[in-house]
C-alpha cells in the first residue's frame, strides 16, 4: 500500500449489555482482548497511524492501546453522540493527516487482513468512500446498505430510521469504512442528528460524498468477519469463530490436530511442522512448539517453549518460563515453571519443577518436587548434566546438584551435591526376620478373645 493510512478504532462503548466492570473492549478473545486484535490487524494493513477513541474514564483502556501500540494517539469522546462524532473526537489526527482514514469498530475483532487489503483497494479503484458490507442471515438492528439497480451504493439506513421496505433489505452495515477524501473533516462536520436516535451517524457520511460528486463502494465480506460482540453470548461466538480459523491453520501448516475442536489456542500460539496434537489441549497465550514435537491429551501450556522432538503430556501442566529442549518427556501430572530442560532430560511422572535448570539427559524420577519457596523468597535448583535423582526426593532450593550425581529416593536434600557422588538422607533400613508372621498369629488370637467365644 503506497499512500499514508490512518486508523480510527472506536472504543468509547460502555458495552452495557456485557454486564462487567471490565471496559467492553478489553474483554478477551484467544488470550487478547478485542481491542488488541483490532490493533494488530490495523498495523498488519499498513496503518502507519492510529487513534484510539475511548470514553471518559476509561484508562484502562487508554492503557491496553498504549501499551499494544506506544504511538497509538488516544482522543475521549465526551458524550457517546454516534458514530460520526466518536471519529470527530481524532479531529486533530484527522486534520493533521494526509491520506486514506480507515474507521474500525473495536467490538468487531475478526475482519481478516485481506478483507481490509480489499476494501482499502475500493478506493484504489477510484471509491472516496468505500463501505464494509455483508448478507445478514438476520438483518436486525444492523443498518442496511441502499443500491441502486446497476449496485451502486447510494446511502446507509439505520434500521430504526427504515422504512418497511429497506428493512427488507439483507446487505448490512458492518460499521466499518475508508475515506480517500481531501477533507474528511469537511465531510464529517456536515453530518447532523435529526434522526430516530438524535445521533450523529457516520453513515451519513455516504450521502455527503455522493452530494460532492464522490463514488461510494461496497466490499462485502463473510457475516462471521463482521459479528460484533455486545454480549457474552457474542463474544462467546466470537471465539469459536477464531478457535475454528486458528485450527484450520494450524492443519493448513502441518499440524496434526487429532479432534481439531477439542484444542484451545492463543492469539500468539506458534506450532511448527508435525506436531502433533492429541484431545483436549489447551494453549495459553506465549507458546511455541518446535518440529516433531508431541502434545498429548488434557496437557495445558502456557508461556512455554516445546523443543523438537520433545514429548509433553498425557495431563502436563507448562507454566511461564518452561523451557524445553530438544526430545525431553515431560509426563503425566509434571508441572514446570520456570526452568529450561536440557536435550533429552525427563521428568515422567507427577512432580513440581519450579525456578532453575535440568541438564541434557538428566532423568528426574516420580514424585520429585523443587522446593523453590521459603514463604519469603523463590530460590533455584541447578541440576547437572546426566544427573538421576530418585523418586520421592525433595531438593531444597536454592541446591546444585552436579553432573551425573545420584540422589537416593526419598532423600530431602538440602546442600549443594558434588558431581558423580550419591547423595542420600534417609534413616537406614532395618529388618526383622519371621516378624510379620508372628504378628499375624498374636493379632487373630486377640481377636478371638476379644470377641469372648
Ligand atoms: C453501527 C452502524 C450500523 C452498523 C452497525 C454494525 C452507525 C450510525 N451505525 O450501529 O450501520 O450496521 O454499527 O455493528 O454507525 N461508538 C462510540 N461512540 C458513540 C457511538 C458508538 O465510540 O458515540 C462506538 C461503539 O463503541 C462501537 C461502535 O462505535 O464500537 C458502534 O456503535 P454502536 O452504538 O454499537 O452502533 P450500532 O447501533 O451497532
Ligand atoms: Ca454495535
Amino acid at each position: 500500500m503506497s499512500r499514508s493510512l490512518l486508523t480510527v478504532i472506536l472504543a468509547a462503548g460502555k458495552g452495557t449489555r456485557m454486564r462487567s466492570n471490565l471496559p467492553k473492549v478489553l474483554h478477551r478473545i484467544a488470550g487478547r482482548s478485542m481491542l488488541g486484535h483490532v490493533l494488530a490487524r490495523a498495523k498488519s494493513v499498513g496503518g502507519d497511524k492510529l487513534a484510539v477513541v475511548v470514553g471518559p474514564g476509561m484508562d484502562a483502556v487508554r492503557k491496553e492501546a498504549t501499551a499494544a501500540v506506544p504511538d497509538a494517539a488516544v482522543y475521549v469522546q465526551e458524550n457517546q453522540a454516534g458514530t460520526a462524532d466518536a471519529v470527530l473526537a481524532a479531529r486533530e489526527a484527522i486534520a493533521a493527516h494526509k491520506g486514506d482514514l480507515l474507521v474500525l469498530f473495536a467490538d468487531t475483532p475478526l475482519i481478516t487482513k485481506e478483507t481490509l487489503e480489499a476494501l482499502i483497494g475500493e478506493l484504489d479503484r477510484g471509491a472516496a468512500v468505500a463501505v464494509l458490507g455483508f448478507y445478514a442471515r438476520d438483518p436486525g438492528s444492523y443498518g442496511r446498505l441502499l443500491t441502486s439497480v446497476d449496485g451502486t451504493l447510494l446511502a446507509i439506513r439505520e434500521a430504526k430510521d427504515a422504512s418497511p421496505a429497506e428493512r427488507e433489505v439483507k446487505l448490512c452495515n458492518s460499521g466499518v469504512m475508508a475515506f480517500r477524501l481531501d477533507s474528511p473533516i469537511a465531510v464529517l462536520d456536515k453530518i447532523g442528528n435529526a434522526n430516530a436516535k438524535g445521533e450523529f451517524y457516520l453513515t451519513d457520511a455516504i450521502e455527503i460524498v455522493r452530494s460532492q460528486g464522490g463514488r461510494a463502494g461496497v466490499v462485502v465480506c463473510e457475516e462471521d468477519e463482521v459479528l460484533g460482540v455486545n454480549a457474552r453470548r457474542e463474544l462467546a461466538q466470537a471465539e469459536a469463530i477464531w478457535q475454528r480459523r486458528a485450527r484450520e491453520q494450524a492443519m493448513d501448516e502441518g499440524v496434526t490436530l487429532i479432534s481439531p475442536e477439542t484444542v484451545w489456542f492463543s492469539f500468539d500460539t506458534a506450532l511448527a511442522r508435525d506436531v502433533v496434537v492429541e484431545p483436549n489441549v489447551f494453549f495459553g497465550p506465549g507458546v511455541t512448539v518446535d518440529e516433531g514435537a508431541e502434545i498429548k491429551a488434557n496437557s495445558y501450556l502456557e508461556g512455554a517453549r516445546v523443543g523438537a522432538g520433545a514429548r509433553v503430556g498425557p495431563y502436563a501442566r507448562l507454566r511461564q518460563g518452561a523451557v524445553l529442549g530438544r526430545d525431553v518427556h515431560i509426563g503425566n501430572f509434571v508441572e514446570v515453571k520456570n526452568v529450561a530442560l536440557g536435550d533429552g532430560a525427563k521428568a515422567n511422572h507427577l512432580s513440581y519443577l519450579g525456578d532453575g535448570s535440568v541438564g541434557a539427559k538428566a532423568n528426574i524420577g516420580a514424585g520429585t518436587i523443587f522446593c523453590n519457596y521459603d514463604g519469603f523468597f523463590k530460590s533455584k535448583t541447578e541440576i547437572g548434566e546426566g544427573a538421576f535423582v530418585g523418586s520421592n526426593s525433595s531438593l531444597v532450593a536454592p541446591v546444585k546438584i552436579g553432573a551425573g550425581a545420584y540422589i537416593g529416593s526419598g532423600s530431602v536434600i538440602t546442600k549443594n551435591v558434588e558431581a558423580d557422588a550419591l547423595a542420600l538422607e534417609r534413616s537406614s533400613q532395618e529388618e526383622r526376620p519371621g516378624w510379620a508372621a508372628k504378628f499375624r498369629i498374636m493379632m487373630a488370637r486377640r481377636k478371638v478373645q476379644a470377641s469372648g467365644k
